[in-house]
């Protein structure tokens, strides 16, 4: 009883009450109106020059790579043009120590070989058609622009960007630490690496996940609707979302069509409250941010995204463990053990170690009801390293669990009640007009909502995939913030934009290449001639024989794009995706 008990008092740490939550809301709301006053400040509300929304009528075929969590990926889209597309991938993970890497250049380098072996394997006609070119041909006419593959690169890092294929890295988060990197252009970074090895690609767009889901989810949600926001709750956390741009006053270099009125704004919102004046916090959620290589940065993604819960619950399971009166993960429960064996931790529990706990056990032990909680012991067993544990040392981690991963889903509905209420989204209200065209939001229960009332989230990542529940958690929130309320949380429409930020990095190097003038490109790949040069020089026998002067006599008076004219994936990993929701 008294592991329960502790259980239960732990777990209560991790509430708060509703009060809080407006109160959390509001703050979230002054700070995304200072950030789009001024620079440098808590929550960075970056422009992003993406200054519409796609349809669902947009084709073409287009490279994305994905920078941002632990795995790297590398795929090529085909849009379809009917709210549909075709999505070839692979994902390699990012080896450790190029997390930590001591330059850049060795993680970029490592990125872009990763694209050269994706289009020798995906892309192979294409590929040797281009190297063959390169190597023979020395006509203008022979290097033509409509070879060159447009790149969306989703860096999903906070970045300073000035422009749509420009930004420099303000820092890193998630674990990530190259301080070299820091203040440099990273589309910059990977070009020079893509140039090196010769490769026909072009960085056309620079976008963050978020940005991505937000675009992905707009070309492929149902009805008329725009989507308002794009929000990430997986490794890490974030949202983008349209603002107008009479709202955005501090000073912005690049260059952008104004003529919708609106642009896409990156939030950054895992640095929300950085200055911890409203956000809840714990003795556990303490001890994370001082041993991390960030403290005083990322407090909201802290309390919310996967790359800490695991963490959070690990670091609380231990504090409990420390205490000689409460038996967890010890012997004196072991009568209620189905293995009637006793409990052991090994010396080399990842309970023992720093972020060795994955985030998914927090999964596991909402989704298990059952009496014995069975599959709950049996990852404590295999995740936790602790042998035969009781139904009273698993109903522990659940109710800690349970509480962590709670909060999590309150703070993220806090963050979308404070972006609807932003954009006054919820004062269009066509309830009194006709019925036509009325739908159902998830949970909106049996009243049907008119279509324009809708307000549509586009949402990805492990979090809001796979941990049962989070939505209910987010709901709970919007619910009672003041401005949306029952009513209003009812019109809110969450749906899953799966591969979100592949796609999405495709619709904004679309959108990039229509906005690219001829004489841009010519002038960059002269520019960019001159820099291989510079790195050639010296260099021995490159593989494929070609010389950068060979290049050179290539470039062409360039037209933009014409999308849709290159053929289709054609393997076996190519598949139809649906609309995500
Ligand atoms: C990054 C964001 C990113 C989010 C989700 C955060 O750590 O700062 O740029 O969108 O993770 O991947």
């Amino acid at each position: 009883m008294a592991l329960l008990a502790e259980a239960k008092r732990v777990a209560a740490e991790f509430d708060f009450p509703d009060d809080v939550v407006r109160a959390i809301g509001d703050e979230f709301v002054a700070e995304m109106n200072e950030g789009l006053e001024k620079n440098a400040t808590t929550m960075s509300q970056i422009p992003t020059y993406v200054t519409g929304v796609p349809n669902g009528t947009e084709k073409g075929l287009y490279l994305a790579v994905d920078l941002g969590g632990t795995n790297f990926r590398v795929c090529s889209i085909q849009l379809h043009g009917d709210t549909t597309f075709s999505l070839t991938q692979s994902k390699v993970p990012i080896p450790r120590e190029l997390m930590e890497a001591k330059t850049a250049k060795e993680l970029f380098a490592f990125l872009a070989k990763q694209i050269e072996i994706f289009l020798k394997k995906h892309h192979e006609d294409h590929f040797e058609a281009h190297v063959r070119r390169r190597q023979t041909v020395s006509t203008p006419e022979g290097y033509r622009d409509e070879n060159i593959f447009r790149l969306g690169f989703t860096f999903s890092f906070p970045v300073h960007q000035i422009g749509i294929n420009r930004g420099t890295l303000i820092r890193w988060t998630k674990g990530f630490n190259i301080p070299d990197a820091i203040g440099q252009d990273v589309c910059a970074l990977l070009q020079e690496e893509l140039d090196l090895l010769k490769l026909p690609v072009k960085v056309a767009a620079l976008v963050n996940d978020t940005v991505g889901t937000l675009m992905a989810r707009s070309y492929t949600s149902p009805g008329k609707t725009g989507t308002l926001l794009g929000a990430i709750f997986g490794t890490g956390t974030n949202g983008a979302y349209l603002e107008k741009l009479s709202k955005i006053t501090k000073p912005m270099g690049g260059e952008y069509d104004s003529s919708t009125g609106e642009m896409v704004i990156n939030t950054e919102w895992g640095s929300f409250d950085n200055g911890m004046k409203v956000l809840p916090t714990t003795v556990y959620d303490n001890i994370l941010d001082r041993e991390s290589v960030n403290p005083g940065i990322q407090m909201f993604e802290k309390r919310i995204s996967g790359m800490f819960l695991g963490e959070i619950l690990r670091i609380a399971l231990v504090q409990v463990m420390k205490s000689p009166t409460i038996p967890l993960f010890r012997d004196d429960d072991s009568s209620h053990n189905d293995y009637n064996s006793t409990t052991t931790v090994t010396p080399s529990s990842p309970l023992y170690m720093q972020w060795a706990v994955d985030s998914s056990i927090l999964s596991i032990a909402e989704a298990d009801n059952s009496v014995g909680l069975r599959a709950l012991r049996q990852e404590i067993e295999k995740c936790l390293g602790v042998s035969a544990p009781s139904i009273e040392d698993a109903q522990a981690v659940k109710d800690i669990a349970h509480a962590i991963g709670k909060r999590a889903g309150r703070l993220a509905g806090i963050a979308v009640g404070a972006i609807v209420l932003q954009t006054g989204r919820l004062k269009n209200n066509a309830l009194a007009s006709s019925g036509t065209d009325a739908i159902k939001t998830s949970d909106a229960g049996d009243t049907p909502i008119p279509e324009e009332d809708i307000v549509d989230i586009g949402v990805d990542g492990s979090l809001v995939e796979f941990y049962p529940n989070f939505e209910d958690y987010m709901r709970s929130s919007l619910r009672v913030m003041n401005g949306i309320g029952p009513e209003g949380e009812k019109r809110i429409r969450i749906g899953i934009a799966k591969d979100g930020s592949g796609v999405g990095a495709a619709l904004i190097a679309l959108v990039a290449a229509k906005m690219e003038k001829p004489s841009d490109y010519v002038n960059e790949l002269r520019a960019k001639l001159v820099r291989v040069q510079e790195n050639v020089d010296g260099r021995e026998n490159p593989a494929d024989g070609s010389t950068s002067t060979a290049a050179a006599a290539t470039v062409p008076e360039s037209k933009p794009v014409a999308p849709g004219t290159e053929k289709e994936p054609v393997n076996g990993e190519s598949k139809d995706l649906q609309p995500g929701r």
